[in-house]
């Protein structure tokens, strides 16, 4: 987590780093920095707080100090949030100057080893000792920045991405990485770095992607010099055009990019479907799964990775692909799975599920699986993302960037590219009925009408908002397809109001949550037309008969539930296997607007980072 951007060129630094840094404020934002350079002087603020708190302490001198320029913005892995602990670090002798995203591990003991040296620290970071310890190996060695960088990284155990200039050298930044993410933008005689492309987009559409282990040396009037840290190797960079504009990453006249992102639900579906389904061919074809479909069709089971939503919408796609393409299916955290010591065979075919393909449990576990042997493929909305490069292949939702921390759109979009999946691989075994796949095809398509139609129902969610705003847990229940839904629902309200929930397969409900149930307590239903709708009825039943507040996600029409439910919730009928993608819908509108109502920080709440590249 933490998002870093730098600035070499023509133009005053500042503001770019600034604006940089609220775009990078979705990867942490309990405190920020910024390091400016004119040549002569660095000018350095740091605080404690959001990047407005960073800019408000700006003076207007400063704001116009340089051309040379780093900034961060934090979520604190060493050390609490405060202005000390907070990037910029400078080195002790003041040269050197550093920015980092990532964890050193093994810091304790190299700072042991400064301390014996004669270094002294200000605050209680790894990357104080990283950037001393590179001056040290710099006045050691007798060598330059690059080369100090280097032999640095070799004695460094953890993941980085670090951006750091010198004061004898305000031509030139050094940046490097391993496990956490680095672009680089090539502009017209001015480089940008960055955690993602988006600070630079208005500058150029040419960016570098770093890949691990590697680092470069960006010096005005040079080729950017690409190297590899363990064996100095000379690396020819691929430069990649982006596809990104500047509205997609703009809160387009919505108040927050939460609700901005639930709205752009029907066209993200299309979008990601676009060329794949093509209901009147009876075809469903995805460019990385074509020449890989022997594999899915002859494994002996599939197993998903993934972590929070992503997991989620994992969950989702076990029922999907059992249903329809009959193999079994695992649905792993990334994070139990990568140290356990699973056991995966070469007959086994692994999909990596990830928003940001940065997730640094879910990247380890698909490494994990590939030394075993396994076909690793990447469902993930970050276009050459770590998880999109490091898996045998893959495709891409087309969610364009999430900004809000809590995901809506990547959650539907993967969903959809995993139903897709399971469609194409049904095809290919023989697995599904033709009607019956040719009926899913056609309403696959229809979904984006029916999201936008559940959408409508905006107004009357957030008059159930304020009837729950005040209570103090929730409780979700779903079955079957829903299940999972249920899951993601409760994880959204906690994520953003901060209000206990928990989700649960509704027939658990008897095994434990049901001695929660009283009149205080709303339990949010999803009870749409299903083979288990009887089922359903009869659990809310039991949740009537103790006096619990039923809020009920159910089909349009519906008049069992209903009867029974203090408030219902409507969709549109959707064929069941399809269901999530509009049950979802009420859920995340539930959350949002509860949250807004309690006045949370909706699309930055506490203590979460979209981006999560720490274990
Ligand atoms: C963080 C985010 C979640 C996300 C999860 C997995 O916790 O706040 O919204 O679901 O990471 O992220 P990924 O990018 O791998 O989907």
């Amino acid at each position: 987590m933490c998002g870093i951007v730098g600035y070499i060129g023509h133009q005053n630094a500042y503001p770019i780093i600034l604006n940089g840094l609220r775009r990078l404020e979705y990867r942490g934002y309990d405190s920020a920095g910024i390091a400016l350079y004119d040549g002569e002087n660095i000018q350095m603020c740091k605080t404690k707080g959001k990047v407005d708190d960073l800019s408000a302490k700006v003076n207007a001198e400063m704001a116009t100090a340089g051309n040379l320029g780093i900034g961060h913005t934090r979520w604190a892995t060493h050390g609490v949030p405060n202005d000390v602990n907070s990037h910029p670090h400078v080195s002790n002798s003041g040269d050197l100057v550093i920015i980092h995203n990532g964890i050193i591990e093994n810091y304790t003991t190299l700072k042991k080893e400064l301390v014996k040296r004669g270094y002294t620290f200000h605050s209680d970071t790894d990357t104080e000792v990283l950037v001393n310890l590179i001056e040290e190996i710099k006045k050691q060695e007798n060598v330059k920045l690059g080369k100090a960088v280097q032999i640095a990284l070799n004695q460094v155990v953890g993941a980085y991405a670090i951006a750091l200039f010198d004061r004898n050298k305000p031509d030139e930044i050094v940046v490097a990485k391993l496990g956490s993410p680095l672009a680089i933008g090539i502009g017209e005689g001015e480089f940008f770095v960055a955690s993602d492309a988006t600070p630079f987009i208005e500058f150029t559409n040419n960016a570098i992607y770093l890949e691990d282990g590697e680092m470069a040396i960006i010096r005005l009037g040079r080729e950017i010099a690409v190297r590899r840290i363990a064996n100095d190797e000379r690396v020819d960079p691929s430069i990649h055009e982006l596809q990104l504009n500047l509205e997609q990453i703009e809160k387009g006249g919505y108040d927050h990019f939460m609700l901005k992102e639930i709205y752009e639900q029907p066209s993200v579906i299309k979008d990601t479907y676009r060329g794949r389904l093509l209901p009147n061919e009876g075809i469903v074809r995805l460019g990385g799964l074509e020449d890989h479909l022997e594999k899915f069709a002859n494994a002996n089971r599939i197993i998903i990775i993934a972590c929070g939503t992503s997991w989620h919408a994992g969950l989702v796609s076990e029922y999907i692909f059992e249903e329809w393409a009959r193999v079994p299916v695992e649905v792993e955290y990334a994070s139990e799975f990568r140290y356990r010591n699973p056991i995966i065979t070469e007959k086994d075919v692994v999909i990596a599920i990830s928003q940001s393909g940065e997730t640094a449990d879910t990247l380890e576990a698909v490494k994990l699986a590939k030394r075993k042997g396994a076909f690793v493929y990447g469902v993930c909305n970050v276009v050459g993302s770590s998880i999109s490069r490091e898996t045998h292949s893959g495709t891409y939702t087309h969610a364009g960037p999430e900004i809000g921390v809590a995901s809506t759109k990547a959650f539907t979009t993967q969903i959809t590219v995993l139903t897709l999946m399971a469609l194409r691989i049904a095809k290919v075994k023989g697995t599904m009925s033709h009607s019956d796949y040719m009926m899913h095809l056609r309403e696959l398509e229809l979904i984006p009408t029916k999201v936008a139609q559940a959408l409508k129902t905006n107004d009357h969610i957030k008059a159930v908002a304020r009837e729950f705003k005040d209570v103090s847990n929730f409780l979700y229940l779903g079955r079957g397809y829903n299940f999972p839904v249920a899951l993601e629902g409760a994880l959204k309200l906690k994520e953003i109001s901060y209000i206990h929930a928990e989700g649960y397969p509704a027939a658990e409900m008897k095994h434990g949550p049901i001695a929660l149930i009283d009149e205080n307590m709303p339990v949010v239903v999803i009870a749409v037309n299903s083979n288990h709708y009887e089922k359903v009825v009869s659990n809310i039943q039991e949740i009537k008969s103790r006096n619990g507040r039923i809020i009920a996600v159910v089909t349009e029409g519906d008049t069992t539930v209903t009867e029974i439910a203090d408030y219902v919730m409507e969709v549109p009928k959707t064929p069941e296997a399809l269901t999530p993608l509009v049950t979802t819908i009420p859920l995340q509108l539930l959350s949002y607007h509860i949250a807004v109502m309690l006045n949370r920080n909706v699309d930055q709440p506490r203590n979460l980072a979209k981006s999560v590249t720490v274990e």
